[in-house]
């Protein structure tokens, strides 16, 4: 049996997407060095079709920290966005009620800007690896080991250990069950996706509730849109003609007097969503970031954000932690940032409850919730909070 390759480094990082990243890319700039590694490829990364929402300290994040010029110069600035129920479309103007805005950029430019820069700072990122596991977390010395593309065996030794790979996280199925509580919300709907080559049938997005269920009207290019609409989680996609699509996307934002500008379908699937919550956010010498810690349903375009929000702090914190010696300091990362994760999970309840079809819906359900939209869009307090979370609250 050959030998391991051991390579010693501050932090090791499982996980190549934004949270991890960012992660590599905010500690460099604290002078701290780091080792990623990825079971995907970067193709297989840039392939995946994910949300298009940054708020306005995400694209600061990534702009001032020099990372990507592209999201001012190429990224949507949306001043607002709209909510359509009970016949008519209400804008909520994030700049008059929060003074932000947030923008249209999809996580795959994100990724692209990211995973460009970390290559350009000569980072060592490690993606297409294989049989990865983490090991001594509880240790002086945790470490990551994996199996390169030639078949050879690799090992990060490492003094703070970082989960940021996914949903599925590996590192996070690593802690011992009683050592963490999960806390868990199912939906009985996902969301139909597609991508279709039109022009914009909105200049922001569309938040729409009908009484045949929510969609959203969103954005990704000049010339390519996305849209969602709520389906049943074992929808069946060929089930879904392009015709059949347009027509129940016309009717759902036909109820308020919308018409979509329709056009070849190039994408179809079916996303499903869970609230996650993992507390706390450490276990001994290893962390959890961005969705390894916690999923949102999508409605409100949290994921990114969070994920973001996440390895900011966690970049200060690993500083603190390293040049005190200090691992107690991990304690401090996951309680900062399971205040934000929070309020994220109830905005994105609330989004969800208040927009979605519920199951075996009665009159008496949909009028209470287009009551409770006329109540938000109604109040300078109600369009407010809407606003505030939506953009972001202020990271402290
Ligand atoms: C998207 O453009 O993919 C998107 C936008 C807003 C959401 C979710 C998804 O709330």
């Amino acid at each position: 049996m050959s030998a391991r390759e051991v390579t010693t480094t501050s932090v090791g990082i499982v996980g190549g997407g934004p949270a991890g990243l960012m992660l590599s890319h905010l500690l460099a700039r604290r002078g701290i060095d780091s080792v990623v590694v990825d079971h995907r490829s970067r193709d297989e990364i840039e392939q995946t079709v994910r949300a298009g929402i940054l708020e306005a300290d995400s694209v600061r994040l990534l702009s001032e920290t020099g990372v990507s010029e592209r999201v001012l110069s190429e990224g949507d600035r949306h001043g607002g966005t709209y909510l359509a129920f009970g016949g008519e479309l209400h804008h909520i103007d994030f700049q008059e009620l929060a003074g932000a805005s947030v923008w249209l950029y999809p996580q795959t430019e994100v990724f692209v800007d990211l995973a460009d820069a970390r290559a350009a700072a000569g980072a060592d990122v490690r993606f297409g690896v294989g049989d990865t596991s983490v090991h001594d977390v509880t240790g002086e010395r945790p470490s990551i080991r994996f199996t390169d593309a030639d078949g050879s065996a690799h090992e990060i030794r490492c003094r703070y250990l970082v989960g940021a790979d996914g949903s599925h996280s590996l590192c996070r199925h690593a802690i011992p069950p009683s050592e963490i509580r999960q806390y868990r919300k199912e939906y009985p709907f996902a969301w139909f996706g597609i991508l279709c080559e039109a022009p914009k049938s909105a200049p922001e997005l569309i938040y729409n509730h009908s009484d045949r269920g929510f969609a959203l009207i969103s954005q990704r290019t000049e010339t390519t849109q996305r849209m969602y609409f709520q389906c049943d989680p074992d929808e069946d996609v060929d089930a879904w003609s392009d015709d059949r699509i347009w027509s129940e996307l016309q009717a759902r934002v036909g109820a308020n007097g919308h018409e979509l500008t329709e056009g070849p379908i190039t994408g179809k699937s079916v996303l499903r969503f869970r609230s996650n919550v993992v507390e706390p956010m450490r276990y001994g010498n290893m962390v959890l970031a961005g969705d390894a810690a916690h999923t949102v349903p999508p409605t409100g375009a949290k994921g990114l954000n969070l994920a973001l929000a996440d390895v900011r702090v966690l970049a200060e914190t690993l500083e603190r932690a390293l040049t005190d010696r200090d691992d107690d300091a991990l304690d401090e990362y996951s309680r900062r940032a399971l205040d934000r994760v929070w309020r994220s999970q109830h905005f994105s309840y609330w989004m969800t409850s208040m927009l979605h079809r519920p199951l075996a819906a009665d009159e008496f359900d949909l009028r209470r919730q287009v009551a409770e939209l006329h109540s938000v869009v109604r109040s300078t307090a109600g369009k407010t909070y809407l606003a505030e979370a939506y953009t972001g609250w202020p990271s402290g």
